[in-house]
């Protein structure tokens, strides 16, 4: 049997500038989806909790595109991550936090990038072990400057900035000393998965490695 690759929350964020998050509704979509984006060179993907083909979805990526590293967003209480991680998840993305998905997380053995919105949130997530974060949502929350001001109490907090960043602004999210990459939805338009346009979604992935200066 092939060893499975292991990841620590920080080689995830390290690995492209941008986390793709995805939204799939037809499990046929999520195997040439995930080769799309291997090709255009991301191949963290988080594909999100959000639809009952989700789980499925995982389980096709994790055993058809070896290249890829399947994680599970939208992760939301302990059940929900143990089911990603039978299905293949190798890594776990939250939009806010509690130490219970924490804990979960830990025992599974899954790396967590846990959301985080507030200074409060961030104490806790670091209460819990967690200094990689994803900031979210961004740019409704405060933006850049938000990502600034932390800098200071939370020197040591590493962030992920996801919710309204997109090839445009995500430069300035990346400029910044404490943010290591940034999440978004553009990569993987909902009208590319309809239409089967494979070659714009790998075209779109690779145009984040220009953002990486
Ligand atoms: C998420 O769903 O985690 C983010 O909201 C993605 O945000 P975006 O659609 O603004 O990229």
């Amino acid at each position: 049997m092939a060893v499975i690759q292991t990841f620590t929350a920080l080689q995830v964020m390290q690995d492209a500038p941008v986390i793709p998050v995805i939204v799939l509704h037809d499990v046929a979509h999520a195997v040439p989806m995930a080769r799309a984006l291997v090709a255009g060179g991301v191949r963290m993907l988080e594909v999100t909790l959000r639809t009952p083909q989700a789980l499925a979805c995982m389980e096709a990526i994790a055993r058809d595109v070896q290249e890829a590293v399947v994680g599970a967003g939208t992760v939301r209480n302990p059940a929900e991550a143990q089911s990603a991680a039978r299905a293949g998840a190798r890594f776990a993305v939250s939009p806010g936090y509690t130490s219970r998905v924490g804990q979960a997380c830990r025992d599974l053995g899954l790396p967590l990038l846990p959301g985080v919105a507030t200074g409060s949130e961030i104490m806790m997530a670091l209460e819990d072990g967690f200094t990689q974060l994803k900031f979210f949502p961004a740019l409704q929350a405060g933006g850049t400057a938000m990502l600034k001001a932390w800098s200071g109490p939370f020197g040591e907090v590493k962030f992920c900035p996801t919710g309204g960043v997109t090839l445009q602004n995500a430069h300035e999210f990346l400029a910044l000393p404490n943010v290591v990459c940034v999440g978004g939805s553009w990569l993987v338009p909902a009208d590319a998965l309809e239409t089967g346009d494979w070659a714009r979604i790998t075209r779109l992935a690779g145009e984040t490695a220009a953002l990486r200066g």
